[in-house]
């Protein structure tokens, strides 16, 4: 078979693949640290990172050491068994947060699901089987399987997937009062996401946030603080919630936990987390060896003096940078977010924004109706982050 070009290989896809996403125009083929390059030798400022996942970068040199000395040493066991891989990556991972124990998924979504059955599972023990509703928020997003997919607003507009597990409401992020009007002894967990990522990048406050741990103590709640995209590093701290000063009784975490490598967690305090005992859930590949040790290298580089610090640093750049880019331009509407999870509105169409930035070297996605959304790699430098800026400086003015 001779190497198809860029065009051929789209339009193959489109025709063999179950098209869940519209395919890009251009065709990626490798990446390095920051960058990445497609089929045709051109270079990207990478601001899309897998949407918040490649958080040490591409091809990063510690993981590709640990994946290849993994690989060749054990790479899949049954999960019943211990291996010194999962232990050290679950004893890393609550040695530096608040919690006691981790239970090893696959990805966003598979974090989700268990720490709502983890939740509704410690509801049932402890205050019986009617505990147990759910509260989720509007503009919410939690993933694609049918738990997770319950808790995101997005079920009111796809009505073909029900019927959605019963028993979830949904409250106005930022509002208190919305949250309380739904509690009832029903109710066995409230999740959310300290900052909404798909639903446009808006930061939890900060009084909402320590309303809702107050609130779920008062009531005997469990708080869930999904931190799929806001988790590892990206908020600045190595948890979201340490941001917020506020601590979740469960989290579930994926994307920038493996920088690319397929891997998730929830994590949870032992009162909860206690409550999934053997043989009420599990998974084949959650905590394989080959997952974990990936897990360990990254939170290790994260862990390393200046790394969480860079980020609240170039964020700092970012978010200046993007506000003297408002007072030059007409276009940019609002900044919003918080550390490297940036969110732009501006009053162009962003899927046209986002065509022109890749035209013009930077690669970056949408989220909610209509905002730009800049993940970078986490290990991004200043002068790339000016790069960048420099970048949507001029593919503004250009779209003028
Ligand atoms: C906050 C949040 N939760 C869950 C998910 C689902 O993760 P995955 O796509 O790995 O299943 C995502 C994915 O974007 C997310 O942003």
């Amino acid at each position: 078979m001779t190497h198809p070009n860029a065009k051929e290989i789209i339009e193959r896809t489109k025709d063999i693949l179950v098209m869940t996403y519209n395919p890009q125009p251009v065709v990626l083929d490798r990446g390095e640290g920051c960058y990445a390059y497609d089929t045709d030798g051109k270079k990207y400022l990478d601001f899309a990172a897998g949407i918040a996942v490649a958080s040490l970068g591409h091809a990063n040199p510690a993981i590709l050491k640990t994946l290849k000395k993994q690989a060749g040493r054990l790479m899949a066991c049954q999960a019943s068994y211990a291996t010194q891989e999962k232990l050290e990556a679950a004893q890393l991972l609550v040695d530096h947060s608040c919690f006691d124990m981790v239970y090893f998924s696959n990805s966003g979504t598979e974090s989700v699901e268990a720490s709502l059955k983890c939740a509704r599972k410690w509801a049932y023990d402890t205050k019986g089987p009617h505990c147990n509703e759910i509260i989720a928020f509007r503009n919410s997003f939690h993933g694609r399987t049918y738990g997770s997919a319950s808790v995101t607003e997005k079920r009111h507009v796809q009505p073909y997937f029900g019927p959605y597990i019963e028993g979830v409401h949904f409250a106005t992020f930022n509002d208190l009062n919305s949250v309380k009007a739904l509690v009832s002894d029903k109710t066995a967990a409230i999740i959310v996401e300290p900052v909404q990522g798909e639903g446009g990048l808006t930061p939890a406050e900060p009084a909402f946030i320590k309303g809702l741990r107050k609130l779920c103590d008062e009531k005997n709640i469990c708080l869930i603080f999904d931190e799929v995209q806001a988790g590892f590093g990206r908020l600045g701290t190595l948890n979201a919630y340490e941001s917020f000063k506020v601590e979740p009784d469960i989290a579930a975490w994926a994307k920038g936990m493996g920088s690319g490598f397929p891997v998730g967690a929830m994590a949870a305090k032992r009162k909860f987390g206690s409550a999934i005992v053997v043989g009420t859930h599990g998974t084949t590949y959650g905590g394989n060896p080959l997952a974990c040790a990936v897990v360990s290298t990254v939170v290790k580089q994260m862990l390393k003096r200046g790394f969480l610090s860079n980020v609240k640093k170039v964020s700092k750049v970012m978010f200046e940078g993007l506000a003297q880019l408002q007072r030059e331009s007409n276009k940019i509407t609002e900044i919003k977010g918080k550390g490297l999870m940036i969110g732009v509105d501006t009053n162009t169409k962003c899927g046209d924004l986002l065509l022109a930035l890749q035209k013009n070297g930077l690669m970056a996605t949408k989220a909610g109706n209509n905002t730009l959304r800049l993940t970078p790699p986490l290990i991004l430098k200043e002068e790339q982050a000016h790069e960048a800026l420099s970048i949507i400086g001029k593919t503004l003015k250009e779209m003028d």
